[in-house]
């Protein structure tokens, strides 16, 4: 067998693997994560380490209260990549409070679900784009403050 041979039989069978745990999604997520970037001077920035020990960023653009492009980072697992590109992907163009309602479950539910050890990845996610609103909201009325930001 030609190498080249052998390294698709590698890589279809870790796919055939993570089929049998990950949605499509999730993969599809994963495999070409959407808005991964850490961008200079966003209007809300988000950054949350989870009991797991792993950390995300979320960094926001907002013009007249509406989240125009969201972009993340993390160190974190593959769940955690799909999570970050999903979340991402939810809140272009909504509304900030409404961005701020976004949980667990509907990232949960948008990535077709994720295996009962990684559901703490979405929670991650959820909680660093709370964040990020957070920063937005406080940081609003003063912009010259995110001067003296520390991140
Ligand atoms: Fe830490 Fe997934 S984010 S294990």
């Amino acid at each position: 067998m030609e190498i080249g041979d052998s390294f698709k039989e590698l890589e279809k069978s870790v796919m055939e693997d993570m089929k049998k745990l990950y949605s499509e999604k999730v993969i599809d997520h994963f495999l070409n994560p959407r808005n991964l970037a850490q961008i200079q001077a966003p209007d809300g920035f988000g950054r949350v380490t989870g009991p797991c020990g792993d950390t995300m960023e979320i960094y926001l653009r907002v013009k007249n209260g509406r989240i125009t492009s969201a972009t993340f980072w993390t160190d974190g697992c593959g769940a955690s990549i799909a999570s970050g590109s999903m979340v991402t992907e939810l809140v272009k163009g909504r509304g900030v409070v409404e961005a701020q309602k976004i949980t667990q479950n509907d990232i949960l539910n948008a990535l077709g679900g994720l295996p009962e050890e990684s559901l703490h990845c979405a929670l991650l996610a959820a909680n660093t784009l709370k964040e990020a609103v957070r920063d937005y909201l406080a940081f609003k009325n003063e912009p010259w403050k995110r001067a003296y930001r520390v991140r």
